[in-house]
């Protein structure tokens, strides 16, 4: 484009616009319908929220995001006020919306944020946070700032209601604190799911009441690989109350994966009977040793299951989660053939290969979990030797192209984190920004029936190499920022380079909330 005709473009768009504060109208993930107009909403000492008795809460919780900042009391419901407002009000005709759907118009005398239920308003909230300043993610008083935010309606609904991450916190120990600090930062981004990868063969993380030895013996590496201590530990069934509840708050449900009948060599390290060699295993760290063993758990040991279920009993009471994951990956099958308690398993169930002793193991398990009220979710391998009617899969294995149609015209739910896009421990020069960016969870030529089957995408992030705070941080920013417009954003509105603009203006953000990012090499 010639020189003058760009500067002609800013003079008649941008300029305006500036004056206005209107460029400030930078929301990620980009709603569904926004429309800017003129002029401000300005938050001052004298401005008041106003709720229903059902939003209180919720009034509170916006209160309390802003007045750090601020530095002064916002008014909740104060006797006398009408101008100056920010009215948070549920409206059952919002229903078309959806749970989660809300619709905010600005003008420069009130705010209303109204929702068909108390989540939408929630994602409301979030988009009025990103709508003012940065520095209102600031924890003490911000001096000489206008608090505007720009005029608008925003009529806005997510596209998928899984918006998940998967933090691996057994490769590495991940604290309470970090784990914190990135609920914070995916509710901002409307991402509402935590997957925690609990256990693998690096670590025990769940405090398991019945089984002590999970957490003194499971969740520590072997002396001899001389571990710093920082990368071992687990959580107490206290600390993950804590973190449910603090999920809870942010509109994030937390889903446990509990692995098996393989990546289970941390369990055998302390019972080794329930391994089908009965061999003892030294917990290492993955880069000292096997990514995948082939010691799993014994499908033709009854101790298997006790064991399992007793574990199960208490992660069902724990999380009030609808879901829980089982893993089912990777999970070699040399030792059940060699073994003779599996291969009785298999001549008493009339299966005819190991494949087949997985699903059996699976389908057995995830009838104990629907027993507690529970829906199972595994890696995409659950479907190998048979897939149950309810069970949701996990799609993983991205070069196995033709597993989504597959779950889906099975009439199985799925959620998409496939290693060509989601895989977060890769390296940006593997998966950039940008290519995050780009992906579609409905594959293309994906028949039209089966859309509904997919109920979201996720990002997964593997704690093997990156094992420091910062380091994981910087996998996971700012990726997560491009994946959460994915899973919110229809894909007809998505735009790369003016997702770029908008990320920009959000750097700012992470950097208050103490969120370290990859920058260039998007
Ligand atoms: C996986 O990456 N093994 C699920
Ligand atoms: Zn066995």
């Amino acid at each position: 484009m010639n020189t003058r005709i760009i500067i002609f473009l800013h003079l008649v768009f941008v300029l305006p616009a500036l004056v206005n504060g209107q460029t400030t109208a930078q929301v990620i993930p980009k709603p569904q319908k926004m429309e800017l107009a003129q002029g401000v909403f300005k938050i001052t000492p004298a401005t008041s929220i106003l709720s229903q008795k059902e939003l209180l809460t919720s009034a509170k919780q916006l209160k309390g995001y802003l007045e750090p900042a601020l530095g002064y009391d916002l008014a909740v419901n104060p006797k006398s006020g009408k101008k100056n407002v920010i009215n948070l009000k549920l409206d059952k005709s919002l229903v078309q919306l959806g749970e989660e759907g809300y619709k905010l118009g600005i003008t420069p005398d009130n705010i209303t944020l109204a929702a068909f239920s108390e989540k939408g308003i929630f994602w409301g909230i979030q988009t009025l946070r990103q709508l003012l300043p940065a520095p209102i993610f600031r924890e003490a008083q911000v001096q000489e700032i206008s608090w505007e935010i720009p005029c608008l309606k925003i009529e806005d609904c997510p596209r998928f209601k899984w918006r998940g991450v998967m933090l691996d916190c057994s490769r590495t120990f991940i604290t309470k604190e970090e784990i914190k600090k990135y609920l914070e930062a995916m509710s901002l981004f409307k991402m509402n799911v935590l997957h925690m990868h609990l256990t693998d063969d690096q670590g025990w993380r769940l405090e398991i009441k019945k089984y002590p030895e999970l957490s003194s013996i499971s969740s520590r590496f072997h002396e001899s690989f001389k571990e710093p201590k920082e990368y071992e530990g687990f959580y107490s069934q206290d600390d993950i109350r804590e973190l449910i509840k603090f999920a809870a708050q942010r509109n994030i449900m937390i889903v446990p994966e509990i692995e098996m009948p393989g990546h289970t060599t941390e369990v055998f390290a302390a019972f080794p009977q329930l391994s089908c060699k009965g061999d003892t295993n030294k917990i290492h760290p993955w880069t000292k040793g096997y990514g995948v063993h082939n010691e799993v758990f014994c499908a033709g040991n009854e101790q298997t299951f006790e064991f399992l279920q007793n574990v199960l009993n208490e992660v069902s009471a724990l999380f009030p989660s609808e879901y829980i994951h089982i893993g089912g990956d990777e999970a070699p099958k040399m030792h059940w053939k060699a073994c003779p308690k599996c291969q009785k398993r298999m001549a008493d169930e009339g299966l005819k290969d190991e494949n087949e002793l997985q699903s059996w193991f699976v389908k057995r398990i995830e009838k104990y979990l629907n027993s507690k009220g529970k829906k199972l979710i595994g890696w995409d391998e659950i479907m190998e030797g048979g897939l149950s009617k309810s069970a949701t899969v996990m799609y993983w294995r991205g070069w196995v192209k033709d597993v989504p149609q597959k779950v889906a015209a099975l009439g199985n739910n799925i959620i998409m984190t496939p290693t060509s896009h989601c895989y977060f421990d890769y390296t940006y020069e593997k998966i950039s920004t940008e290519r995050v960016y780009s992906f579609n969870p409905v594959p293309p030529g994906f028949d039209e029936k089966f859309v509904e089957k997919v109920l979201g995408v996720q990002a997964n992030f593997w704690s093997h190499l990156d094992r420091t705070p910062p380091r994981i941080d910087r996998q996971l920013f700012p990726r997560l920022l491009a994946l959460a417009e994915v899973a919110w954003t229809n894909n007809d509105k998505k735009d790369w380079n003016d997702f770029k603009v908008r990320l920009q203006s959000k750097l700012k953000s992470l950097e208050i909330l103490g969120i370290s990012y990859t920058i260039g090499n998007y």
